[in-house]
């Protein structure tokens, strides 16, 4: 990880992150001197399961996995997030370890806020306790959704799941359902089965009709499989 001490860097990184947007010069510059700068290669851990957190990191380019690994070499995804975001809050509020593995997908920069300046942060901008609550309530109803699809769902359905989630959130975002970046493979860590699995069920959508494939990318009829979904 490479720590770089670039200080006229960091108020403009800021100023891309929605939820700091509004602060006034002054405001941004405190922050700036709160913050350090960090860039991450692409695979790197950022944040480890289990270890002591000290700090929340502040997503300002990239994209990273949030994942747990099981002993025998098995992931679940629980989340991928992409800039502008925010994560590693967790282990700050509770005190708890890391609760899960945070990797960098892509290359990644990141603005790193220690624990001890989180109130001084929050005085600055009220807004962000209230953005932390709101993110911990979306993870939870997402998490809650997910054991309700581990619990009472087969792999098919949970895989529909994912790519209508996904899908949903590329149209909301760039005005087109399709996704782009995700392997079958991540595909699979997010629905909770295997790679051969995932595979199969996105083959036997494209021949369905529900998807289609362009090189790497599954452009989903989301009409289609919202209600493939509900016949389940
Ligand atoms: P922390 O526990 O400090 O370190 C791991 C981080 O991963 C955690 O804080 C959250 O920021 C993030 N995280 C944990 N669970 C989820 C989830 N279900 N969805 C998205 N992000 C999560």
């Amino acid at each position: 990880m490479n720590m770089t001490p670039a200080r006229g860097l960091i108020a403009p990184k800021l100023r891309t992150l929605p939820i700091f947007a509004d602060l006034d010069e002054e405001a941004i510059e405190t922050l700036a001197g709160m913050v350090t700068y960090r860039q991450v290669p692409k695979g790197a851990f950022i944040v480890t399961q289990h270890e002591r957190g000290g700090c929340m990191f502040l997503l300002v380019s990239g994209r990273v996995k949030v994942s747990l690994a099981s002993p025998d070499g098995k992931e679940l995804a629980l989340s991928y997030l992409e800039a502008p975001a925010h994560f590693g809050e967790m282990s700050l509020v509770d005190s708890e370890p890391r609760s899960a593995d945070v990797i960098a997908v892509t290359d990644v920069e990141a603005l790193v806020l220690e624990a001890k300046d989180l109130s001084a942060a929050i005085q600055l901008q009220p807004r962000l306790a209230l953005s932390l609550i709101a993110t911990l309530s979306r993870r939870l109803r997402h998490t809650i959704s997910r054991l309700e699809d581990m619990a009472f769902h087969d792999a098919t359905h949970r895989v529909m799941r994912v790519l209508l989630n996904v899908a949903t959130a590329a149209y909301e975002s760039r005005g087109v359902p399709v996704i782009a970046g995700l392997t079958h493979y991540e595909i699979a860590t997010l629905a909770g089965t295997s790679r051969e699995t995932a595979s199969r069920i996105i083959s036997s959508l494209v021949r369905e009709g529900v998807l289609a494939t362009k090189g790497r990318r599954i452009v989903v009829d989301l009409f289609r499989l919202r209600e493939r979904l509900e016949a389940e």
